[in-house]
Order: structure tokens, then C-alpha cells, then sequence
């Protein structure tokens, strides 16, 4: 059974993989417009991935006797007007859910939460993916130069890893 806190702190994450789902969305509509069809592809795959990571936490939580809240979001903003900027903009945000997620592994050892410390540890190998996987993404924009998105729109799309494949270790536990 989840305590309290706990729980009000995976509540808070489910938020977050919401908002994530939402930003990825609103980047990939962005990219399409501007005609960068593989960003946009990529994009809205990512943002499909966001909104399971939501739902794997909303399971979780009504698993272990909590209620999951949805609740609204607020509108993201779209201040960039590079695609570079934009994935400086996504690796932002995930340096930011990385740390929520160490937060919340740290409240659980603090709470004797094992059990839900140890289901994190898909969510912590996951963001040590995500991380590198945008890093690579903004090495890549480096080396082609901004000024010729050609290549790298058409191969972005081959960068990606499967879905849950960097995960897939710990969700075989
Ligand atoms: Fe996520
Ligand atoms: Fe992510």
C-alpha cells in the first residue's frame, strides 16, 4: 500500500509524463508546420512515448491502493525558432524529469518504500536514455550545421531506439 506521500509524489510525476506528452506534441505540430517532417515523425513518436510513461505510473498507483488524479496542463510555450534551440529545449526538459525521478527515489528510501523504489528503477534507466539519446541528437545538428537540415531530417528518425528496449532489463525484473 502506498503512503500518502508517496503516492502524492507519483501523482506529481504523472503530471510531469502528461506535460511531456504535451510539449513533444506541441514541438512535433511546430516541426510539421515548418516542413521538418522527420522531427515532427520523431516528435510525435516521443510524445506517444511520454503519454505510456504516464500511464505505467497511473497503473501503479491504482495497483498499490492509490488513486491516480489527471489533472489539466498548462499550454507549452513554443519560444524557439531553431530546430537546434528545440532540442536544447527537450534535453532541458529531461535533465528536469531525471531529476524529479532521482527526487522521488530518494523520498522513498526515506520512507521505506522499497517496493516502489525499486519499480523507479525503469523510469531511472529510461531518463539515462533519454538524456543520450538527445545529446546524440544535438551532436549530430552540430556535425551537418544548422544551415543544411536536410540529412539530418531524413536520418533522425534512425537514431531512435525501440520503445523500452533501454528499459527492458529492469521491467524483465
Ligand atoms: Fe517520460
Ligand atoms: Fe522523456
Amino acid at each position: 500500500m502506498l503512503n500518502k506521500n508517496i503516492e502524492g509524489a507519483l501523482n506529481a510525476q504523472v503530471e510531469k509524463e502528461a506535460y511531456s506528452s504535451l510539449l513533444y506534441l506541441a514541438m512535433a505540430s511546430w516541426a510539421e508546420v515548418n516542413g521538418i517532417a522527420g522531427v515532427a515523425q520523431w516528435l510525435y513518436v516521443q510524445s506517444d512515448e511520454e503519454r505510456q510513461h504516464m500511464l505505467k505510473l497511473v497503473k501503479y498507483i491504482n495497483e498499490r491502493g492509490g488513486q491516480a488524479v489527471i489533472t489539466g496542463l498548462k499550454q507549452p510555450g513554443l519560444e524557439f525558432t531553431t530546430v537546434k534551440q528545440m532540442f536544447d529545449a527537450v534535453l532541458t526538459h529531461e535533465r528536469f524529469i531525471s531529476a524529479s525521478i532521482n527526487d522521488i527515489v530518494a523520498q522513498c528510501i526515506a520512507e521505506k518504500d522499497f517496493t516502489t523504489q525499486h519499480w523507479l528503477q525503469w523510469f531511472v534507466n529510461e531518463q539515462i536514455e533519454e538524456e543520450a539519446n538527445v545529446t546524440k541528437i544535438l551532436d549530430k545538428l552540430k556535425l551537418s550545421g544548422e544551415n543544411n537540415l536536410y540529412l539530418f531530417d531524413r536520418d533522425i528518425m534512425s537514431m531512435r531506439t525501440a520503445p523500452g528496449n533501454a528499459a527492458a532489463g529492469a521491467e524483465a525484473q
